[in-house]
């Protein structure tokens, strides 16, 4: 090849490289980040873009050094010269792909698994999506529920997200995450926001007709101010009146489904009579007390005869804070005289 041809194509493709770098750079694509994760999201994001822009600088050097070097002129209507292809070519379209797509694998896995990974001081909270609303509940306040999402800055958060109906999907572009919430399973997304500011949640998955309304905000916030808007909300869940909390507590976590509790207006047949436990507690030999928090926290413990094994969630014991659990259990002791 002539030295002018290999200048000519690299002038070629340095401006379609520079121009296809700046529509990159200077049209702001993505909003600011505003989480943890986002940031290597964001470096898979670039990095793509990176090889794509090289790789489409070196395509457009060929194809337009091609079309003005090699042009017929109008009135040659020969054919052209038969080719063979070129082994050296072939090996290198193949092989630096191969490189570059496995290199994108590798990465993607890295950030995913990390932008996944769980720190031992996770906040849990459970987002219920349905046609057309978020509701978002917090376990470790009472499971105090909130229709917009609140977070506390730089504390790492773990979604559990379930659906009452259809196919829907969480996004917040600006945390650079988006998650599908599938009826019948609960998916998890993990999120560290690290700047204050308020977010769109969007759904992002065609729900209905009411789709594009499926929407509401996250409030990042300072801890202190979190901690302060926890304890307002909390006030009355967590009310010094045990039977207040108790009764918020039974009626939350959905006991009333399963069990009579006259004093929670609760009539379901599924589990134990809860207004006979001091009677099931003698036939266990139980105190009332630990027989009532042993059979909350380890249901198969002790199964009251006539009634089913394993059909009372055992997983108490870990969604209830020791406060709600307190709460409960003084709940039914008192309403068991
Ligand atoms: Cu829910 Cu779209």
């Amino acid at each position: 090849m002539r030295r002018g041809s290999v200048a000519a194509l690299v002038v070629i493709g340095l401006i379609a490289g520079g121009i296809a770098a700046a529509v990159a750079l200077l049209i702001p694509w993505l909003p600011p980040d505003a989480s943890r994760q986002a940031g290597r999201t964001d470096f898979e994001f670039w990095f793509v873009v990176t090889i794509c822009i090289v790789i489409f600088a070196i395509v457009s050097a060929v194809m337009i050094y091609s079309v003005w070097r090699f042009r017929a002129a109008p009135d040659d209507t020969s054919d052209g010269p038969p080719i063979h292809g070129h082994t050296g070519l072939e090996i290198a379209w193949t092989v630096i792909p191969t490189i570059l797509v496995t290199a994108i694998g590798i990465t993607s896995a890295i950030v995913l698994s990390r932008n996944g990974a769980v720190a031992s001081n996770v906040m849990r909270i459970n987002v219920t999506a349905q046609q057309f609303a978020w509701t978002f509940n917090y376990p470790e306040a009472n499971n105090l529920s909130s229709s917009t999402l609140m977070l506390p800055k730089n504390r790492e958060v773990e979604l559990y997200m379930q659906s009452k109906d259809v196919i829907h999907s969480f996004f917040v572009p600006q945390f650079r995450l988006t998650q599908d919430i599938v009826p019948g399973i609960t998916t998890k997304l993990v999120i560290t926001p690290d700047k204050d500011g308020t977010y769109p949640v969007i759904c992002h998955e065609l729900c209905g007709l009411g789709h594009a309304t499926m929407r509401t905000t996250a409030v990042v916030m300072e801890p202190a101010a979190f901690d302060k808007w926890l304890k307002s909300q909390s006030k009355a869940i967590g009310s010094p009146n045990p039977s207040v909390a108790g009764l918020t507590v039974f009626t939350d976590n959905g006991c009333a489904a399963c069990h009579t509790l006259t004093a929670a207006k609760a009539k379901g047949t599924v589990g134990p009579d809860l207004d006979k436990l001091k009677q099931y507690a003698a036939q266990a030999h139980q105190p009332l007390q630990s027989f009532i928090t042993t059979s909350i926290v380890n249901p198969n413990a002790y199964i009251q005869p006539g009634y089913p094994r394993n059909v009372m969630p055992q997983t108490f014991g870990k969604s209830l804070t020791k406060q709600q659990l307190d709460a409960l259990v003084t709940y039914l002791v008192n309403s068991a005289k």
